[in-house]
């Protein structure tokens, strides 16, 4: 078998890649480890910039989107009792639109289903050869079968912890990272939202996250200990830590209910570069990761389809392999400045285990000045709806 471009991974980096690519007449396989249940049962991301919605818009696929996603001109931060906002919409003229990377992994598949493309569910053993040739191929094992494809370029769109990365020979590549002392107990409830808009909150007692993904539907998070387990929470355990940690009349309106999904995330800071060898392009996780605070995971995978995206175009249409030879460095660039955003915006607002008196007040410092400093809320804001592509 034959394609153009092998996709390895079918969350939303490959799917939204497979999608703009088929808008261009591209064609691509995609190579998905889990069934397509469980990557939609995958409770993650919440809140898409602009650069994103309109990449949806241009795979024709923002209607639901632009129905049901909720767009939010600002977001609350708090320090104890210590409540501002800062205005995304009177500092940089734009918003950003809270829809579940779950809702956008559904309408992809939706799409991919409806134009029949294809999509190869429990691929084993996924192998990527001569990547630095003029000749790739993929094989994998599927019903016990091995399968071989052969194509012009592979996207390594399959997360952390998937293959592609790991294909790029060490001598070649090189690795950063930071791993936080703490993870983040995440918990989804059937009940109202405590406010309009996020509220991000520097406590005593650690970090809290109120977040959303409608009316009707809450996201909440609590910084917590990794060596916790979610069995260790009991719902009502969740909701007193939480009412702990979030400004008095907030904890006084929250309103309670049964967890429909708890989960525990660690936060760890990652880059790898190249994110391109020879014929292998990575995008999204596979390259990168950030740690969840201020939502740039999702939207940073983002900007990666959209450079590798009209790098293919441009091959393909124009014979013109600029784009392609520019993406590691221009996505590069690009990722470094979501990663300086979420390490600053974690270290703003968590409680680190070696935190002196003296850090504690610097960060005292630190939140006062971006509460009272139009410079300051600015630079958040700007780079919170995201930094231009
Ligand atoms: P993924 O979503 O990881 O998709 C990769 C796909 O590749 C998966 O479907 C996987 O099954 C598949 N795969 C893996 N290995 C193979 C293989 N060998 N062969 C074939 N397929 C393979 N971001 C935010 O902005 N806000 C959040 O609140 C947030 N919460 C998160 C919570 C968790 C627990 C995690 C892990 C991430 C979270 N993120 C969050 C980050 C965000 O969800 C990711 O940045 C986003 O999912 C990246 O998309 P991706 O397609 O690049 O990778
Ligand atoms: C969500 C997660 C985040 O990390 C964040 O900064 C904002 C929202 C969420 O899951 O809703």
């Amino acid at each position: 078998m034959r394609t153009q471009v092998v996709i390895i991974g079918g969350g939303p980096s490959g799917l939204l890649l497979a999608r703009l690519l088929h808008t261009k007449g591209i064609d691509t396989v995609v190579l998905e480890r889990r069934t397509e249940a469980h990557v939609l049962a995958r409770i993650r991301a919440g809140v898409l910039e602009r650069g994103l919605v309109d990449l949806m818009a241009q795979a024709g696929l923002d209607t639901r989107l632009r129905a049901e996603g909720i767009p939010h001109d600002g977001t609350l931060i708090s320090y104890d009792d210590t409540l501002f906002r800062i205005d995304f919409k009177a500092q940089t003229g734009t918003s950003v639109m809270v829809y579940g990377q779950t809702e956008l992994t559904r309408d992809l598949y939706a799409a991919r289903a409806a134009c029949g493309g294809g999509i190869v569910f429990e691929a084993e053993a996924v192998q990527i050869h001569e990547a630095d040739g003029h000749a790739p191929y993929v094989t994998y094992h599927v019903d016990g079968q091995q399968r071989r494809i052969d194509c012009d370029f592979i996207a390594g769109c399959d997360g952390f912890h998937g293959v592609s990365r790991r294909s790029i020979p060490d001598g070649v590549r090189r690795d950063y990272e930071k791993v936080y002392p703490f993870g983040w107990l995440g918990v989804l409830s059937e009940t109202p939202p405590v406010a309009d808009e996020l509220i991000y909150a520097n406590s005593s007692r650690g970090f809290a996250l109120c977040s959303m993904r409608n009316p009707q539907l809450s996201r909440y998070y609590i910084q917590c200990s990794m060596a916790d387990s979610p069995d260790d929470w009991s719902d009502a355990a969740f909701w007193a830590e939480l009412r702990r940690r979030i400004p008095t009349a907030q904890a006084d309106a929250l309103v309670t209910g049964p967890s429909i999904e708890k989960s525990i995330a660690p936060l760890r800071s990652f880059v790898t570069e190249p994110m391109r060898w020879g014929r292998l392009f990575l995008c999204g996780d596979a390259a990168h990761i950030v740690p969840p605070t201020g939502a740039k995971g999702l939207n940073t995978a983002a900007s990666d389809v959209q450079y590798l995206f009209h790098a293919l175009v441009r091959h393909y249409d124009d014979k013109d392999d600029s784009g392609l030879d520019g993406y590691s460095e221009k996505a590069l660039a690009r990722v470094w400045k979501a990663e300086r955003f979420s390490w600053w915006f974690s270290s703003l607002m968590h409680r680190y285990p070696d935190q002196s008196e003296f850090d504690l007040r610097i960060q005292r410092a630190e939140l006062e000045f971006l509460r009272s400093n139009d410079a300051a809320q600015k630079a958040f804001a700007e780079n919170y709806v995201g930094l231009p592509y």
